[in-house]
């Protein structure tokens, strides 16, 4: 089986980050390149984050792109509350020493698009879907030819963590969000109603610092960091780790369950701007645009994260 040809779009983050050694570690996927957007901190730190990640994973071979340095109409907001100051705090990682490649991640994402078979490459969406739309809003002749994208965002059940009803990535961006949703490419989404399945309780940190690998340790590091704000939040043992949903659903869907919805996005009144305003129940006749994951094997989830960061 030849591997799944991805592109990851990104705002590390400590979860994007894990995500990306996810990714590096399964032989399954062939990462394309790293594009990056403003999202829990500025662009200039997310894009030297993925580098820094690229590095810890010895891979600095993987070309990282630096994108929109905000979203479409809305101003920026960050989340260095949860990420800190770098939005990679926890491990001390050095700075990157391979350079950001001098493309922007639209002209990436386009000139990618375009030159390789339709259908053949797979976005693997981790923040604020900014360059998705403007690459999409550029060339709209590469929209049919993706093959799938796969996004963590939003929320059904379980609301929003950002405002009551908005999560962080789809509130960034909710107009990018809404046409990419709208779009007509195929779309799954993980949601915060099962990344909130997925906790880093202390036993699951244990085991990555257990491994005695400078990726396992800096693992736990990136878990425990981002994982105080939610404790205190939540009142719980660890946080719900987001982003490496995406790719672990690529590896192993049949961990994962969920329907084909509406799913539309508030991008007109404040109080609830940025909702993912999803019809699970099928109560309308909008039409089912997007693959809505709602429940997770959460054992199985972090079984798989321990084997694949284990490996580097
Ligand atoms: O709401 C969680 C999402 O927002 C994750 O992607 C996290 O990295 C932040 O970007
Ligand atoms: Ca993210």
């Amino acid at each position: 089986m030849p591997p799944e040809r991805i592109i990851i779009d990104t705002d590390p983050g400590q979860d994007d980050a894990v995500a990306i050694l996810l990714a590096l570690a399964s032989p399954e996927l062939e990462v394309l390149g790293i594009t990056t957007v403003a999202g829990n901190v500025p662009l200039a730190l997310t894009a030297k984050n993925a580098r820094k990640v690229c590095e810890l994973a010895g891979r600095p071979d993987i070309p990282v792109f630096a994108g929109a340095e905000a979203p479409l109409l809305r101003p920026l907001i960050t989340a260095e509350y949860v990420h800190g100051q770098t939005g990679l705090d926890g491990p001390d990682l050095p700075e990157p020493v391979m350079p950001l490649d001098p493309r922007h991640s639209v002209d990436f994402l386009i000139e990618t698009l375009r030159a390789e078979p339709a259908g053949s490459i797979t976005l693997c969406t981790l923040g604020p879907l900014t360059n998705i739309a403007l690459a999409f809003a550029r060339a709209p002749e590469i929209v049919g030819r993706v093959k799938r994208i796969i996004a963590m965002g939003g929320g059904a059940f379980e609301g929003g963590n950002t405002t009551p009803v908005a999560e962080f990535n789809i509130l960034v961006d909710p107009h990018a969000a809404q046409r990419v949703f709208s779009s007509g490419a195929p779309v799954t989404l993980l949601p915060l109603d099962v990344t909130h399945k997925c906790l880093t309780r202390k036993v699951r940190v244990d085991r990555f610092r257990a491994l005695g690998t400078r990726v396992g340790d800096a693992t736990a590091l990136l878990l425990d960091y981002q994982e105080r704000f939610d404790e205190a939040k939540y009142g719980q043992d660890g946080g719900p780790l987001h982003d490496p949903t995406v790719i672990a659903w690529l590896l192993r869907p049949e961990l994962f369950s969920g329907r084909d919805v509406n799913l539309e996005v508030e991008t007109g009144s404040e109080l609830t701007m940025g909702q993912t305003v999803i019809d699970w129940w099928g109560v309308t006749d909008r039409p089912r645009n997007v693959h809505v994951i709602r429940d997770v094997d959460d054992e199985g989830f972090f079984a798989l994260l321990l084997e694949r960061i284990a490996r580097l």
